[in-house]
């Protein structure tokens, strides 16, 4: 496996370790039914994000990778951004024709600070240019209305509205789909 680093800005994104450390960070996001709220599954305890991080870096070390989930450090936390404690979690699932979906999460103290737009950006420059994607695509719950923000003001497009596509705690949900193609893609950083 050749671990994927990113850097942006204040952020950077590394492969996952199967530390305590990098469990209590997933279990702090995923454990908060706060930031589930408009994930499509209920908050998980400890036990199974560890279980979640093992499966990451089975995924990560696959032959043909197509899957990278990555957790999000600042870089004002560390010297060296691997020994940063995760703050977010981001990841890029690659299906057929050289497209893939993205995602992103962040523990709640962490929102309002524009980083899920440095992520997004940071995935797009990943997509596009490393792994030579052609379209970038998420799945937005229609309440999501910060999540919505950030894509939009990316360049990504809404184009569809899947009605009931989500079912959790027995209440259906509409998403959004905004997707972006890599000729339309342009860094806000310049890169
Ligand atoms: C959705 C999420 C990723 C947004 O990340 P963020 O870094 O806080 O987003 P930003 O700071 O760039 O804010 C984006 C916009 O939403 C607004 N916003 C932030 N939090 C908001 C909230 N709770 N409700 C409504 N709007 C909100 C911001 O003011 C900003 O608006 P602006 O562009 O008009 O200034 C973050 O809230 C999160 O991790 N939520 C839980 C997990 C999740 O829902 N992931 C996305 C799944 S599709």
């Amino acid at each position: 496996m050749v671990p994927v680093r990113l850097t942006g800005p204040r952020l950077a994104m590394r492969e996952y370790h199967h530390t305590e450390g990098d469990v209590d960070a997933l279990h702090a996001l995923f454990g908060d039914p706060e930031v589930t709220r408009y994930l499509p599954f209920e908050p998980r305890d400890r036990e199974s994000c560890a279980d979640q991080i093992e499966l990451y870096l089975e995924e990560a070390m696959a032959e043909d990778r197509d899957t990278y989930r990555l957790a999000v450090t600042r870089l004002e936390d560390a010297q060296d951004p691997r020994d940063a404690a995760p703050i977010g979690h981001a990841s890029l699932t690659l299906g057929e024709h050289r497209a893939a979906h993205l995602g992103y999460v962040l523990a709640r103290g962490f929102w309002g600070h524009g980083y899920a737009g440095e992520i997004t950006a940071l995935l797009c420059d990943f997509a596009f240019r490393a792994l030579d994607l052609h379209r970038l695509a998420a799945w937005v719950d229609v309440d999501n209305t910060a999540s919505a923000k950030v894509l939009a003001k990316l360049g990504f497009q809404l184009e569809a509205r899947a009605r009931h596509g989500r079912l959790k705690g027995g209440v259906r949900s509409d998403s959004y789909l905004y997707a972006l193609l890599a000729d339309e893609w342009r860094d806000p950083d310049g890169r």
